[in-house]
């Protein structure tokens, strides 16, 4: 199997689908997003996460989101010929998937951006605002995919052949368009024959190591132990661990990151065990507004996920308090290094993020031959469906919209 086979998010033939996470490792089930509702449910409800697929999700939902919501205004026999309405409703598609998760910066930036490069275009009619719409999730989509083997890349510079390494939650194909994050080092190590050992934190209370990280290592025959999450300290202990990897969700302008949660507690024992503790992510998790870790708002979920989630049966009694934080800060003094495709920061990090920032990429190195990973395929490029199957609706001359911007 071919790591872009596993595709957690497509769009082919004008449609969005995404491989539902929570029937994994189960069910390879994939379902269609068709309007904002569907996007939110999904990303809220981690059918679809990890933060660089949440993003790209949300870019391409904003365009069905679009499709759906000019469907309903053209059948009510409104006018939508106007570039402001376009407008209007394309920043309330916005601001609605960009409540399904508030701790994942990617969420709002990929949003964003589809939004600024709308506002910045000169669309003649609906078919050019649309094609503005998917050109830019396209964008991000390809970005995503040749940062995260540039991750790659500028990770295994770090690592070994034979090392143990340790990760948590899962930021791997199944949370990007391509090798993932923490886990893109790993993947091409073993392309390259460096036998890792590789543990997984089961990941309470979602189980993404236990469900996710070892169903897609296991499927290129890396060779994955599953730890539970309180294992950590005597896996480290016994020597087991040469390296820590984890994704994160926000980076925060002095290299604070908000990760998954319990990834707070891997980095400190790291610490005290003497262990490289790394943080892989693409430079568009790092927020410069976010200026330290305080200032990243913590998603709380429900506390179903905790008592009856994994059971068969409610194990917890009834009317127990729940605490469930999805993410929690890891504080850049803990980590050894951030990793992205521009290429690697140590600490200070405020200057180096900025530094990093404006780095060029680095160069992929060229595929070992036999590799397990396939290009992705050409089918997977997008086409432009119209709310209405195909008739070009023209704007009014863009003088007739005095005040657009100031809108925005
Ligand atoms: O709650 P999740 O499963 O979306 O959390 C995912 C993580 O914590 C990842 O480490 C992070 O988003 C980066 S994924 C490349």
């Amino acid at each position: 199997m071919a790591i872009s086979d596993i595709a957690p998010v497509s769009f082919i033939g004008g449609k969005l689908v995404i491989l539902d996470q929570t029937k994994l490792p189960g069910k390879e089930e994939r379902i269609e997003l068709k309007c904002k509702e569907d996007v939110w449910e999904a990303i809220n409800s981690l059918r679809v996460r990890g933060a660089p697929a949440i993003g790209i999700t949300a870019a391409y939902g904003l365009y069905v989101s679009m499709r759906h919501e000019l469907k309903s205004v053209k059948a009510s026999g409104n006018d939508f010929k106007d570039k402001q309405v376009f407008g209007d409703i394309l920043k309330s598609c916005r601001d609605y998937i960009a409540t399904a998760r508030p701790t994942v910066s990617n969420l709002r930036g990929a949003l964003d951006r589809v939004v600024d490069a709308f506002k910045n275009a000169h669309p003649k009619d609906v078919r050019e605002a649309a094609e503005i719409l998917l050109a830019e999730a396209d964008k991000i989509r390809v970005e995503d995919e040749a940062a995260c083997e540039a991750i790659g890349v500028n990770g295994l510079k770090l690592l070994k052949p034979g090392m143990g390494i340790l990760t948590h939650c899962n930021a791997g194909a199944l949370a990007t368009s391509g090798y993932g994050t923490a886990l893109a080092p790993i993947y091409m190590g073993n392309e390259r024959g460096y036998m890792f050992r590789v543990y997984v934190d089961e990941t309470r209370p979602l189980l993404q190591g236990a469900r996710l990280t070892t169903w897609e290592l296991a499927k290129v025959g890396i060779d994955v132990t599953l730890i539970c999450d309180n294992m950590a300290s005597i896996a480290m202990s016994n020597g087991m661990i040469n390296a820590v990897l984890v994704g994160c969700t926000s980076i925060a302008a002095n290299g604070d990151i908000a990760a998954k949660v319990g990834t707070s507690a891997l980095a400190i024992l790291a610490k005290e065990y003497g262990i490289p503790f790394y943080v892989f992510a693409p430079t568009s998790t790092i927020d410069f507004k976010t200026l330290t870790g305080e200032d990243i708002e913590i998603e709380r979920r429900a506390s179903e996920e905790i008592t009856d989630m994994w059971y068969l049966e409610r194990v917890i009694p009834e009317g127990v308090k729940c605490y469930n934080p999805s993410f929690d800060i890891t504080k850049a003094e803990y980590i050894t290094a951030i990793i992205t495709e521009k290429g690697i920061v140590r600490a200070p990090y405020k200057d180096g993020l900025r530094e990093n920032i404006k780095g060029e990429v680095t160069e992929a190195e060229p595929r070992v031959k036999n590799t397990p990973f396939s290009p992705r395929r050409e089918d997977e490029s997008s086409g432009v469906g119209l709310p209405d199957g195909g008739e070009v609706i023209e704007f009014k001359d863009s003088a007739a919209f005095p005040g657009f911007d100031d809108k925005w």
